[in-house]
């Protein structure tokens, strides 16, 4: 049995998951705009991604029997200035959801909720792997600012990007 405060950091994770998937369109949204039709897909395909991190907490507190919640979501509309403005914001964003993700620990910790330590850490490696894909292309971008060839073969590129959940097993 979740304690009703670790309970509600869990269902708010899912907001944050589900936030994060939006803001993750609006940038989709940002890019399309610009015709960058390789990071839209980028985009969309990260959307996609947290939608399926919010659904990994869905069905952890289904298997706790624990009830499930879905809070108001922000607008997550923005103005950006260039598709490097979007990038940082999104490394920004990751290093808030990671704070969270640690705050969840903090508590399962305190609590010695064990179940919820080990679902955990799939979250703590996973925004290792989201703050490095932000970083990565972060450095590719300001690399390609004074060359648009190479801006058109970073869209090329992630355009490739495909999101398909893993089975349940092989999580
Ligand atoms: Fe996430």
């Amino acid at each position: 049995m979740l304690s009703e405060k670790l309970l509600t950091t869990l269902n708010e994770q899912i907001k944050h998951e589900l936030y994060s998937s939006h803001l993750y369109l609006s940038m989709a949204a940002y890019c399309a705009s610009q015709d960058l039709d390789g990071f839209t897909n980028f985009f969309i395909m990260q959307a996609e991604e947290e939608k399926f991190h919010a659904m990994k907490i869905f069905h952890f507190l289904n298997d706790k029997g624990a009830d499930i919640k879905f809070y108001q979501l922000d607008d997550p509309s923005a103005e950006y200035q260039s598709v490097l403005d979007v990038f940082e914001a999104s490394l920004a964003h990751e290093k808030f959801v990671t704070k969270k993700i640690y705050n969840l620990m903090d508590i399962a910790t305190q609590e010695k909720e064990y179940s919820t330590i080990t679902f955990l850490h799939w979250f703590v490696n996973e925004q290792v792997e989201e703050e490095a894909m932000f970083t990565d292309l972060i450095q590719k971008i300001k690399g390609a600012s004074h060359d648009p060839s190479l801006m058109f073969l970073l869209d090329r590129e992630l355009a490739l990007r495909t999101f398909t959940p893993p089975a349940p097993a092989a999580e």
